[in-house]
């Protein structure tokens, strides 16, 4: 059984303060051993909250990387300075970023290297559209992005990585899918990570996590799933007691 990580994704939600304000509740509230915490707030923030976190065991995550360390790209951040700031992790290819900032594949493949190239590891969100479950192709989409966003990733034995499985259309919708197609869907990342990584990279280095709509009335139902080893929380993590709730009931 892997160690089970839950994931804080604040997205666009929270001004700088209230992000550190946050940091420093959740850093006396949260009492854990047996799982990780990462919360990944704006970039504004990143370098007072690496200060919060400092002597916390929660680690510290960014929404977002570029794929150069450094150079003429305005705008962008660097993977490298990210990892000397403190952070650990890194969401990459979340869908609102493939949907509004047409991130493509390619790109993504490109942070995943970036990231494991500066010891970050990267949080890789994979899902299909609400059209593409209907057509029934929700499997065949996701080990394309997969297989995608891993295409010749040399990965060595103290790399990370966590694959996310978000399905687009539950995401911020209030209603998660049913646990079982969580685990079916992680079964199959799984399977698509057997074509490309060694097995033992695969059991030992790779969490498959589940995120859409996660909150404290259904996060029970998604515990013990065969597949899923943790959890990516958008909108029930930017409230302390709810995000604790969470944390507390995650027994893998
Ligand atoms: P949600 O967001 O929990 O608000 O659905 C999850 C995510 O987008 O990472």
């Amino acid at each position: 059984m892997k160690r089970p990580i839950i994931i804080a994704n604040w997205k666009m939600n929270l001004s700088p303060q209230e992000e550190v304000n946050l940091a420093k509740i959740l850093r006396k509230k949260i009492k854990f051993e047996d799982k990780d915490v990462v919360l990944c707030p704006s970039f504004l923030s990143l370098v007072e909250m690496a200060d919060v976190l400092k002597k916390s065991r929660i680690k510290l995550g960014a929404q977002n990387v570029f794929w150069e360390n450094i150079g003429a790209y305005t705008g962008e951040i660097s993977p490298k300075i990210l990892k000397d700031i403190g952070c650990a992790y890194v969401i990459i290819g979340h869908s609102e970023r493939r949907r509004n900032l047409i991130e493509t594949s390619e790109m993504i493949n490109k942070k995943v290297n970036a990231c494991l190239d500066n010891q970050l590891v990267p949080i890789v969100c994979v899902g299909e559209t609400f059209e593409e479950r209907q057509l029934g192709q929700t499997d065949n989409v996701i080990y394309h992005q997969v297989t995608a966003a891993m295409a010749g990733i040399d990965v060595v034995a103290s790399d990370q990585i966590i694959i996310a499985y978000e399905p687009v259309w539950v995401i911020g919708s209030g209603q998660a899918v049913a646990p079982a197609d969580a685990d079916h869907v992680s079964k199959i990342i799984r399977q698509a990570l057997i074509d490309i990584l060694p097995t033992s990279i695969i059991n030992n280095n790779v969490h498959v996590i589940y995120g859409g709509s996660v909150d404290e009335k259904n996060i029970k139902s998604f515990s013990r799933l065969q597949y899923v080893d943790g959890f990516l929380v958008g909108g029930a993590s930017l409230d302390a007691d709810r995000f604790e709730n969470i944390i507390n009931q995650v027994n893998l």
